[in-house]
């Protein structure tokens, strides 16, 4: 494999402090078995009852335990829906609407109070013109905020809200490292410059107990920067490096010839590669891919691969808070039980596409308890349905668990779904 020369070198590698973890419970496990609901299910099922119709039929009430608003977990956020960026691989490129921005200013923040709030993993949310009055509402309401961004205008924002935030997680999106393949991929994006930005962000929020992140979108073009990545990283004091396969979300020309399943095995030659390096240079860094948790399911259960396995808890607050082993649910998904997405129109999505109700319009308790989130929530346990063709669960929730084996996962469902429509 091609290697190209490395021409940013980082700060020198810091080392990570041994502090045991303390793993997360999810509280709303206790509730499904404390639950009547849960405990009717489970016994129909258990006597060989179908799952749909007469479970359908005894319109089952969900409990008020299991829509209380307490179980409410965490808030994907999307302030805006654009981007200074147009990567080749991502759906905003192909997307030909103007941006739109979340009104700060018209929605009552009190219900993310002490909530997990993740901003930013579908559009940029640093482009947001109030983004700092945005930050600021969540302090106020002690929000715990994980970050999604491409680092690109950091150098031109001002968000000193930020150094007030409890931040759980940063993530930086840099899908190579050297400034051809950067720049061939992130078009607009300046690489000196982007890596500056978030090696500024990393020294000014070092003391603040975040971990920070990088996550790498993987396709054809960059393949050959996979394994020099995780030492280009270390060198940042970033604490995880993402491998993320690129799906294909068009049929654009870049995107089908950069199409990871046709190189299969380079890419997973590559990944091996950089797990090595990771390895036998014993980096602080730790690299995740769900190829990992195939190969290797001793070393990475959770398709992770760090020398420091015991010092965090590295699940994503959507493996985290939106799945659960123990529910009758048959997929284990409880995303509308515990998470909401806040899109920019100000509308609330369950599952994070269907919406229930605007925040202009409605009070968020009102939402969380309206009879269209719980139709939607019966409709999940009783008729899962809906389920089957949820690329949100496949590609976020259970995102470590993705079969890299099988080529229906290097696709999105929504261009499956167009290809099927116009071959027939
Ligand atoms: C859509 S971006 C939004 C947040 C922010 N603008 C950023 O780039 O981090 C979220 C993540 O999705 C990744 N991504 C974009 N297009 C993708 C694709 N076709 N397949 C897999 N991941 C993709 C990006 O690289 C980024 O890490
Ligand atoms: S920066 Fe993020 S949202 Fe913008 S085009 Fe790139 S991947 Fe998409
Ligand atoms: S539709 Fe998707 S997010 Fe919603 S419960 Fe089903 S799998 Fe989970």
């Amino acid at each position: 494999m091609l290697s190209p020369s490395i021409n940013y070198v980082g700060k020198p590698a810091i080392s990570v402090p041994n502090k045991p973890v303390i793993r997360w419970v999810n509280p709303i496990n206790v509730l499904w078995h404390g639950s009547c609901f849960a405990h009717e299910i489970n016994l129909r099922i258990g006597n060989g009852m179908q799952m749909t119709a007469e479970l359908e039929a005894l319109n089952v009430q969900l409990t008020d335990k299991l829509r209380a608003f307490e179980n409410l977990q965490v808030i994907h956020l999307e302030p805006t829906q654009g981007c200074n960026l147009r990567c080749r691989m991502c759906h905003v490129t192909f997307e030909k609407t103007k941006p739109k921005y979340l009104n700060i200013d018209d929605i009552d923040w009190d219900f993310c109070r002490r909530k997990v709030v993740k901003i930013g993993a579908v559009y940029e949310p640093l482009i947001h013109p109030q983004i700092n009055k945005l930050i600021e509402e969540l302090n106020r309401v002690d929000a715990e905020i994980v970050l999604i961004t491409n680092g690109h205008n950091l150098n031109k924002k001002e968000i000193p809200a930020l150094s007030e935030s409890k931040i759980r997680e940063v993530t930086f999106s840099f899908d190579g490292v050297t400034k051809k393949t950067y720049e061939e991929i992130r078009q607009g994006g300046n690489y000196l410059q982007t890596l500056s930005n978030i090696e500024a962000f990393l020294d000014q929020h070092a003391a603040s107990g975040a971990r920070f992140a990088i996550n790498m979108t993987v396709m054809k073009s960059n393949l050959a920067e996979v394994p020099l990545a995780p030492l280009f990283w270390e060198g940042f004091g970033v604490t995880a490096l993402r491998f993320i396969g690129m799906v294909a979300r068009d049929t654009d020309n870049y995107v089908v010839e950069n199409n990871l399943w046709d190189c299969r095995d380079d890419y997973f030659s590559a990944l091996d590669d950089a797990l090595d390096c990771v390895k036998s240079n014993r980096l602080n860094i730790g690299v995740s891919s769900p190829y990992y948790r195939q190969r290797y399911p001793d070393d990475c259960p959770d398709g992770i691969f760090t020398n420091h396995l015991s010092n965090i808890d590295w699940r994503s607050p959507h493996n985290m808070y939106e799945y659960s082993e123990i529910t009758p649910i048959v997929n284990k998904c409880i995303s509308p039980f515990t998470a909401v997405t806040i899109n920019c129109d100000g509308l609330v999505n369950l599952c994070q596409r269907i919406p229930i109700g605007s925040l202009y319009e409605h009070s968020f308790d009102d939402l969380w308890c309206s009879e269209n989130a719980d139709a939607l929530r019966r409709e999940v346990v009783l008729n899962h349905e809906v389920c089957n063709t949820c690329d949100y669960f496949k590609f976020c929730i259970k995102s470590s668990y993705i079969d890299v084996s099988s080529p229906d996962n290097y696709i999105s469902e929504h261009l499956r779904q167009r290809l099927i429509a116009s071959s027939s």
